[in-house]
């Protein structure tokens, strides 16, 4: 049964933060690695797409406690125990869906996701990373950790499977509903550079899970 993107996560939130540490290939190197790469200079501004608990954050505010972050997360039990955990840290946290609430223009020294985007498709994500190009400042960047599907057959399968699912439930419109869609590696390479990056690389990779750097 399909359920929809922010109940999903909510519901599991007790065991959330224990799941995706340990029942996720290398995810403690990968979170870890991921905050390494986002900025240290004191007061870095930094926007978290989908930031839900705050994983990836609580490694980075041991690299730069005085970093100021915003996370805009669909889920508002995840984005609560965000706040709770770090009540001393300069954090906003915003409800919603990063398709639609505003970011703020050449105001980010980096953005980050990791685990999030893995629900969307080429041509969303095209959209959505064109606007995150245009809240960083000149010189800043993006750092997406994510896994990614291992062929275009499989990445269709998965768009097919969902397709199916959202017929059989009798689910239209724009509402999101949790089920991993991922792209190949290539293909979400091609929306960050569509997006006007002007460089993508790869930074690390862990199984299907890998790290990105896309600079404006
Ligand atoms: C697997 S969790 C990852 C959370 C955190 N980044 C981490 O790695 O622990 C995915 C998060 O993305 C959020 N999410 C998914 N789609 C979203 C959207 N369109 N806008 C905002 N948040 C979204 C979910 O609510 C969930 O909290």
């Amino acid at each position: 049964m399909l359920e929809k993107m922010g109940d999903f996560f909510d519901s599991r939130l007790e065991m959330y933060e224990e799941h995706q540490l340990n029942e996720i290939e290398s995810a403690k190197e990968f979170y870890r690695f991921t905050a390494q790469c986002l900025p240290k200079h004191e007061g870095a501004m930094v926007l978290d797409l989908g930031c839900g608990t705050g994983l990836e954050l609580g490694y980075y505010f041991e690299i730069n406690p005085s970093a100021e972050v915003t996370g805009i997360d669909l889920a508002k039990g995840m984005l609560n125990e965000m706040k709770e955990k770090f009540a001393d840290k300069k954090i906003t946290a915003i409800w919603g869906s990063y398709f639609e609430i505003p970011f703020e223009v050449f105001s980010y020294d980096a953005a980050v996701s990791v685990e999030s985007l893995h629900h969307f498709t080429q041509e969303e994500k095209t959209g959505l990373y064109s606007r995150i190009a245009g809240a960083l400042v000149e010189g800043g960047y993006f750092i997406l950790t994510d896994y990614f599907a291992k062929s275009s057959g499989s990445e269709a399968a998965f768009r097919e499977e969902l397709a199916r699912l959202k017929k059989e439930q009798g689910i239209k419109g724009e509402v999101f509903y949790h089920f991993d869609t991922p792209l190949t590696l290539e293909h979400e390479i091609q929306a960050l550079a569509d997006a006007g990056f002007s460089s993508v690389e790869l930074l690390g990779s862990w199984g299907d899970t890998c790290t990105i750097k896309a600079s404006k």
